[in-house]
């Protein structure tokens, strides 16, 4: 069935108070659920029945106010029970497997542990319940087992009492004092240890904050835990959030679907995102945790204290945590370079969903299963989005926003629509045709044209579209906040950047000159989550990318340049000259970026990034308005290829020399991070010019490198290379890691994102090796998700990729649907892409609909992307 927006009902019952009794055991647990209902005085409804769902569940015995009751129902999973009167307690018995539970929603085992996932529908798996997030309830919890196989305890809230039994078992029971919805609740129980240390309050409470593990992972949790102590006094003072329990625990889990969970005060967390030390995580691993753990910590007041009214507000909670936690790490890492990574990643990740048969707005109006919609568009575009209102406010009337919309809602389930209003209120901003950002899917095009005007102006016209999506045509003009700034390329003025703000299809604003050639810089920051489509002369982006003052828009300058020239060359639009002078261009801009002595190796090493093959796709794809210009991924990334061939052989000497620079900076000095990420650009660079050269340079990086950055920088390079150092290094890693699973993921990573020719055969290798298996997302992820992101692999003529990840998905979704259905987007491109390669991804699209049994997941993903 499928599940609407605009059908909204309130339950007419609520529940006060709920308590839990857990007798666990790996693979039987009993659970006992007492529940006190009322009626809700805030529905008319007089129907006497309670709908409590269930999903696989069983009822052993049901009992209404103390005494046996055999008069209930199913349907579908639900239990039904009709109730007349106003108040009643409920008592129900169930029994679950947490052993057989692959799927990871629920109860579940993982590595001899036991805990749960909860969200979006996952209590209903543990016991019946209105799992749904607008009923909130007090948790009372008891659990008891095995004191050798559990002798930690975890659950949401306070520890109030404990004891042994008489059997080799004990027990805990905890209480969680504030009202939260069954999406929240969360039970742990294993052999774990704890790193500790206790945070003291900006009002001077002192809370215990633990990062709990196996023993043999303690030492590698001290980043997570400084972490958490970060994120807490952050949101001290930039959002006035102060953490409310004495207890704050962090649990790591090896097996799980998604990065982590903000179940009140009990977080629990994929072990990827918990664990780093210098020899097992790189930089980016490191930066990983931090917003992971931010995350998670800030949803205490995004989302637990205030949470959300349905599932359609999911970007309620997740769009601004993540919104909150970029901004913690733009204040922790810096504030040019996250800016550039978070545009990145929306670019990779989000754009081509809102170009694709799955595009949804950011408030999505229905679906079937709930977790397809924990997406790029509901987290990343919705933290844009509210990015978007903080921008025209200011960071300090937005502040007076959020206070406001906290204040109101505190304790409540709330809608976007009610932060909108808070923050009109609060920020004093009007937001009247903003909300279509909530509600118009596709990311909005901007055509930009200048010319100058009569008087001392630049006169900029602006023409925006937002392109048609499934079941959405039509749009209205989007209300867009665009930084903007007019520099002159003669005199190198740079023009005093303002705030301009777009509200029609099509408008002319006048800004002020800075000198006799006017550039324009555009989108700074990235104000707007937009595509601009402007002509520009090669020489304006060759001066924005060497010049502007803000630092996204030197890299968007450069960028520019290099889609511009690598879309035009994988259209085949070029001729001999024309690719010669477009390498010549991009060569010169980087050129500049190496040997500026005003940037730091971070800046350099991102603006080395040559743009990705995914977001080149979307460009090719989307650079023809009638939408008959098709993406040709083979192409693309032949071309991209030959220009890292050429900057490689053009500026061989000064890759050079800078390697030489940054090659022996220590891990620990200041500059050691972009040193880090320049050394290995270099490298990268090299293998495509000089295979010879990158080998050694690799070679000598891997076997001399005192961290994970350089090892796997030196490794991703060596595995695109044809050399016997490919496989010598690639033993000895596995060798040096064996029995480190995160390690190993990445093991596998690099070798299904490698540029090697033989990417396809190496992958169906290493799906048979005795460390692979199904059973564990992470696994399944580092091999696959890599694979159907590597376009030489996945694109393969014959259809052999494609086949590869259909198989995958085929077999992945008895176990675990959510983590299968994950796999479909990959081949939800077919239309855009040439004609044959079309052909085989739909192909394989309908060979996997037609399969019986399919997981609401994987057939909702898969209608949509044949539909679409
Ligand atoms: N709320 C979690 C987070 O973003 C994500 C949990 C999603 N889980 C799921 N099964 N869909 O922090
Ligand atoms: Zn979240």
């Amino acid at each position: 069935p499928v599940i609407r927006r605009e059908d909204y009902q309130p339950f007419p019952w609520i529940v006060p108070q709920t308590e839990l009794e857990f007798v666990l055991g790996i693979d039987s647990t009993r659970v006992t659920s007492r529940l006190t209902i009322k009626r809700n005085p805030e529905t008319e409804s007089i129907s006497p029945e309670l709908r409590l769902n269930g999903d696989g569940i069983k009822t052993d015995m049901v009992m209404i106010d103390g005494a046996r009751f055999g008069d209930w129902s199913m349907d579908e999973g639900d239990l039904l029970v009709n109730l007349p009167g106003e108040s009643h307690t409920v008592e129900i018995v169930t029994h679950i497997d947490p052993s057989a539970n692959t799927a990871l929603m629920g109860l579940f085992a993982s590595n001899g542990m036991l805990c749960t996932q909860c969200e979006a529908e996952g209590f209903r798996r543990i016991t019946f319940f209105p799992d749904r997030p607008d009923v909130l309830s007090t948790y009372r919890v008891k659990m008891s087992g095995p004191k050798d196989l559990f002798p930690i305890l975890l659950c949401n809230g306070n520890k109030v009492a404990e004891g042994d039994g008489n059997d080799g078992t004990h027990w805990a029971e905890w209480h969680d004092p504030w009202p939260k919805p069954s999406y929240l609740f969360a039970l742990v129980a294993g052999d774990l240890v704890a790193n500790s240390a206790p945070f003291t309050t900006q009002s001077g409470r002192e809370v215990e904050c633990n990062v709990w593990v196996r023993e043999e992972d303690l030492a590698r949790t001290d980043h997570a835990l400084q972490s958490l102590h970060r994120s807490m006094k952050w949101d001290e003072e930039t959002f006035g959030r102060e953490y409310d329990l004495d207890l704050y625990n962090i649990v790591a889990v090896s097996d799980f679907n998604m990065g982590a969970m903000e179940n009140k005060g009990l977080n629990v967390f994929n072990t990827k995102y918990v664990l780093a030390d210098p020899d097992t995580a790189t930089d980016a691993d490191f930066d990983a945790v931090e917003g992971v753990i931010a995350h998670e910590y800030f949803h205490n007041w995004s989302g637990n204290r205030v949470t959300c009214r349905d599932w359609f507000q999911l970007s309620l909670k997740e769009g601004f945590t993540v919104l909150r936690d970029q901004l913690f790490s733009q204040d922790m890492q810096g504030e040019a370079v996250k800016r550039i990574e978070d545009v990145r990643i929306l670019r990779a990740a989000q754009f081509p969903e809102d170009a694709g048969p799955l595009a949804h707005p950011i408030r999505p109006d229905s679906y079937r299963e709930i977790s397809n919609f924990y997406t790029a568009t509901v987290y990343n575009k919705g933290a844009e989005v509210i990015r978007m209102m903080r921008t025209m406010a200011g960071a300090e009337d937005f502040r007076a926003g959020t206070d406001l919309y906290f204040d109101r809602h505190d304790g409540e389930a709330a809608t976007c629509e009610d932060f909108i209003t808070a923050i009109e209120d609060g920020a004093g901003l009007e937001l009247a045709q903003f909300r279509r950002w909530y509600r118009q899917a596709g990311t909005p095009r901007i055509e930009v044209s200048q010319k100058l005007g009569d008087g001392d102006g630049l006169d900029v016209t602006f023409r925006q579209t937002v392109p048609d999506t499934p079941g959405q045509k039509n749009k209205g003009a989007m209300h867009i906040p665009l930084r903007v700034a007019v520099h002159c390329r003669e005199t190198g003025a740079l023009g005093e950047e303002q705030l301009i703000e777009l509200r029609h299809d099509e408008q002319t604003i006048s800004l002020p000159l800075a000198g006799p050639v006017p550039v324009l810089s555009i989108n700074r920051g990235f104000t707007a989550p937009v595509i601009i489509e402007r002509e520009l002369e090669s020489e304006d982006l060759v001066f924005l990318a060497a010049k502007d003052d803000d630092p996204f828009a030197r890299y968007e300058a450069l960028q520019d340049l290099a889609v511009r020239h690598l879309v035009a060359a994988a259209s085949r639009e070029l001729d001999q000259a024309g690719r010669a002078e477009g390498k010549r261009l991009v060569c010169d801009a980087f050129r500049s970026i190496l040997s500026d002595p005003a940037l730091d190796h971070s800046m350099r090493g991102e603006l080395m990034m040559l743009p990705s093959e995914t977001y080149l796709f979307e460009a090719m794809a989307g650079s023809d308005p009638a939408g008959i210009r098709k993406a040709e991924p083979l192409e693309i990334h032949k071309e991209r290829e030959q220009l890292k061939t050429a900057i490689g052989v053009t500026l061989k000497r000064e890759l050079e020399s800078l390697y030489a620079q940054v090659a022996d900076i220590p891990y620990d000095d200041p500059a050691g991070r972009g040193a880090r990420k320049v050394k290995t650009q270099i490298a990268a660079l090299f293998a495509a010019s000089d295979p010879e050269r990158a080998a050694v340079m690799a070679s000598r990086q891997f076997d001399q490198a005192d961290n994970m950055t350089d090892r796997q920088g030196a490794l991703m390079v060596l595995c695109g290379l044809q050399h016997p150092a490919r496989e010598e290094r690639l033993q000895a890693f596995y060798d040096r890691y064996q029995g480190n699973a995160l390690v190993i993921d990445k093991w596998f990573t690099l070798q299904a994102l490698s540029l090697h020719p033989e990417v396809l055969s190496h992958v169906k290798t290493l799906a048979e090796h005795a460390d692979f298996t199904m059973k564990n997302p992470n696994r399944v992820r580092s091999l696959y998700m890599a694979f159907a992101g590597n376009p030489q692999g996945f694109h393969a003529q014959d259809g052999s990729g494609y086949r590869m990840i259909a198989d995958v998905i085929l077999a992945l979704d008895p176990i675990n649907p959510q983590t299968a259905a994950r796999f479909v987007s990959p081949l939800g491109k077919w239309r855009r892409i040439e004609s044959v390669k079309a052909g085989l991804m739909k192909a394989e699209l309908e060979r996997i609909a037609v399969t019986e049994g399919l997981s609401r997941d994987t057939f909702e993903q898969v209608s949509r992307s044949l539909d679409g």
